[in-house]
This record gives structure tokens, sequence and C-alpha cells, in this order.
């Protein structure tokens, strides 16, 4: 064997690589419970390509015969139920995690300096995320994904005079139709999850550039033994991996119990209306994306103006772009962060729950003029973050991380 893996370290770095990234990759020992996440997205990546690929060879994409070649998956095909079921409730999943992990990174400051750029590749992968998901809903070619896609690309018309073109263009027809199951097809396939397989190995060689940030924000790097290992860390593997491995079976228990007892998951992972085949001549009374869109479409519908309310949703997310340059405290962990910091946020994840919440409701008046004040706070907590985490009063950073052994 180590006669093996000289042969090939002689040839490529392997054994480099192997300590460069998991065995002499120092990460800070107090990784808690939140850390899971980045390890888990990277499991329901895998899922989504291995489930996606299996489903591929079964589903056709033509509009005359998408949807009842999802049926014939689900009925005919072996275990098709399982694969599909598996795709469609990793997607929600995916979700769940990512909202989670980015959520992380706002509690502790992991999108402060040294981390800048592994945030905004992060939002890079967010958005590469959000357009697998949305191509991915129109292939199964019923009525909300016909719909749904429908109301989203006509959005691009609501700019001014490229507008109508560029809707025109993206469709490659003047109604959602065959042209565009096509190339949402190759798109949903190939080309974004070859973008996603990318970022990710970006975004983690970015990661182990800087080193991981931790729950107390302290930057184990400036504290190093005689040899030059950080004293506050610890090899990523074994002690991480072995970490890893609980949180995903966790994960997993949870995606099977999804998958086998709840794949609809009472219509917030399928939903009713796709279960009808796509009909031009018909709208459905409700149309709704999925739960993981509905806080920003509910910002796109509280604007009254639509090309306005495209720029508000579009705004929504860009904002999340330049969030490290928005947070001017002295300390980066939510721990040692003041009230004001503390109640922002509070009152930012509410916004955020109820503005995906009103998203999947008629825009009944009440509604809308929730929606409008939650859309406010939700921009009030990046637009005046320059200000309330600069006087807030923060509490002194150890200088050492925090750590109890069990
Ligand atoms: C497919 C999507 C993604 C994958 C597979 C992924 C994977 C990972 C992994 C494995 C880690 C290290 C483990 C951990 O800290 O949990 C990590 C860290 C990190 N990720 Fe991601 N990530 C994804 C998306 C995102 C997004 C959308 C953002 C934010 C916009 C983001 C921001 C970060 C940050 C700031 C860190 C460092 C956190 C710290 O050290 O405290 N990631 N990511």
């Amino acid at each position: 064997m180590d006669k093996l893996v000289a042969w090939i370290d002689r040839r490529y770095p392997m054994s480099k690589l192997w300590n460069e990234h998991l065995a002499e990759y120092y990460a800070p020992k107090n990784f808690n419970f939140w850390y899971f996440f980045g390890s888990l997205a990277l499991v329901v990546l895998v899922i989504q390509i291995l489930s996606g690929i299996f489903l591929t060879m079964n589903y056709k994409p033509d509009a005359e015969m998408a949807f009842a070649s999802v049926e014939y998956i689900m009925r005919d095909v072996e275990w098709g139920w399982l694969i599909r079921y598996m795709h469609s409730t990793g997607a929600s999943l995916f979700f769940v995690v990512i909202y989670l992990h980015m959520f992380r990174g706002l509690m502790y400051g992991s999108y402060r300096s040294p981390r800048e750029l592994l945030w905004v590749i992060g939002m890079f992968l967010y958005l590469a995320l959000m357009a697998e998901a949305f191509m991915g809903y129109l292939l199964p070619w019923g009525q909300m994904s016909f719909w749904g896609a429908q109301v989203i690309i006509s959005l691009f018309g609501a700019i001014p005079f490229v507008g109508d073109s560029l809707a025109l263009w993206i469709r490659g027809d003047f109604v959602i139709a065959d042209a565009t199951l096509n190339r949402f097809f190759a798109f949903h396939v190939i080309l974004v999850p070859l973008i996603l397989v990318m970022l990710v190995a970006v975004h983690i060689i970015a990661l182990h550039e800087v080193g991981s940030n931790n729950p107390d924000g302290v930057e184990i790097k400036k504290n190093k033994n005689a040899d030059g290992i950080p004293v506050d860390g610890i090899p990523f593997h074994p002690y991480y991996s072995v970490k890893d491995i609980v949180g995903v079976v966790v994960f997993l228990m949870v995606f099977s119990m999804i998958v086998f007892f709840a794949p609809e998951f009472g219509g917030w992972f399928l939903e009713k209306d796709n279960f009808i085949p796509a009909d031009p001549l018909k709208t459905p009374e409700h149309i709704v994306p999925l739960w993981y869109f509905t806080p920003f479409y509910a910002i796109l519908r509280a604007v009254p103006d639509k090309f306005l309310g495209v720029v508000a949703m579009g705004g929504a997310i860009a904002v999340l772009f330049i969030l490290p340059w928005l947070d001017r405290s002295p300390v980066k962990s939510m721990r040692y962060k003041g009230p004001l910091f503390k109640i922002a946020t509070f009152i930012f994840v509410i916004s955020f729950i109820a503005l995906g919440y009103l998203g999947t409701q008629p825009a009944t008046e009440l509604f809308t003029d929730m929606a409008r004040l939650f859309s406010i706070l939700y921009f009030a907590y990046f637009l005046l973050m320059p200000f309330y985490s600069a006087i807030d009063k923060t509490k002194p950073v150890p200088d050492r991380v925090t750590f109890k052994a069990h």
C-alpha cells in the first residue's frame, strides 16, 4: 500500500492534497451544531446529482411526453418512485440546509474579513442553486411548472425597452413551450450542475485559504504553537470527519422519513396543482412558487409597480452580496455583539419567515400591507446595519476560543 501511495505521489499530489485539506487542515476546536450544514450541503448535492442521473434515464424532455414520462417513472420504472421522491425532497432540503448554513454565517460574522470572498462565492452558489431549482421545476410539465415559469419569465418583460425581446429570447417562443422545456432541461442537467460543482470547489479552496471561522469569531491563526499549528485548532480528519458523519446520519433519518412517509410534505415540497398536466388555456387560481422562493415572491408582490417590484426582488438578493461591507461592528460573532444587532437580527428572521408565509397566500389587502411592512423591515436590517452595528455596545472578545471538553 505504501509503495502504491508513493508511486502515485511521485506523479500526482495525492498525499499533499489529503494533508492540506483534511489530515492537516486545522479547524477551530469549538465547532457546534451550526457547522454541520456545510458538509450536509455537499451530501445533498451528491444525492441530487445521483438521483438526477437516474431520473434522466427515463424522463422525456418533450412537451408532449414530459408529464407522462414522470408518471411512468412513478408507476412503472423499478424504484422510480423512490428516485423521484429523493430528488424532489432533496431539492427542498437543499434549501433548508443552505438557509441554515447562511444563517450560521450571519450569526458568527463568517462573512467578515478575511472571508468576504468566501461569502460572495457562497452567494454565487445560492444564485446557481435558485436557477437550478427554478429550471428543474418546469420539467414535470405540470400546471404549476408551466404557470410558475410563465409568471417568472414574464417579469423580464417589465424591464424597460428590452424586456419583451428578452422574455421572448429566454422562452424561445411566444409562450412557455417545447423550446423552453428543452433548453431548461439542458441547463438543469448539465450546465448549472457543472457550475455548482465548480463553485463548490472554489468555495472550499477559499475556505481553506483563510481558515474556518467559529462560534466565537476568534481567529485561531493568530495564536500558533512552536510548530506553527494553531493552539485552538484540531485536524479536520479524523475529528470533524467523524463529527460530520453524525450530522449526515441524522440528516438521512429526516430525509428518509419525508421520502417514505410524507414526500409531498402537505403540498410544500410537491404542489397539488403540479399533478395536473400543463394546460396553456387554463390558469390556476393561485400561482405560487415553492416555499424557498416565497420570501422574494412576497417582496415582488408587495410593490405596486411591476418593474419596481422586480427591482426590489433583485435588490433583496443583491443586498446579501454586500453584507460583508455593511457590518461595522468591532466584533464578529453574535455572542459578543450588542443588543441592537441581536434585536435587528431577530426582527430580520421574523420578517423573512413572515414573507415566506405571505408569499404562499393570496394577495389580499391585509396580506399585501403586511408584506409591505416586512419587506421594509427586511431591507432596513441590511441598509441600517452600518449605523446600528457601529454604535452598538459590544462585549469583550476572549483571546482564545471558548471550549468545554465533554
Ligand atoms: C452548494 C452549496 C454550498 C456548499 C456545498 C457549501 C459547503 C461549505 C462547506 C463544506 C463549508 C465548511 C464547513 C462549514 O463551515 O459548515 C462551508 C463554509 C462556509 N460557507 Fe458554504 N457551502 C454552500 C453554500 C454557501 C452559501 C450560499 C453561502 C453564503 C452566501 C456560504 C457561505 C459559507 C461561509 C461564510 C463559510 C465559512 C463559515 C465559517 O467558517 O464560519 N456557503 N461551505
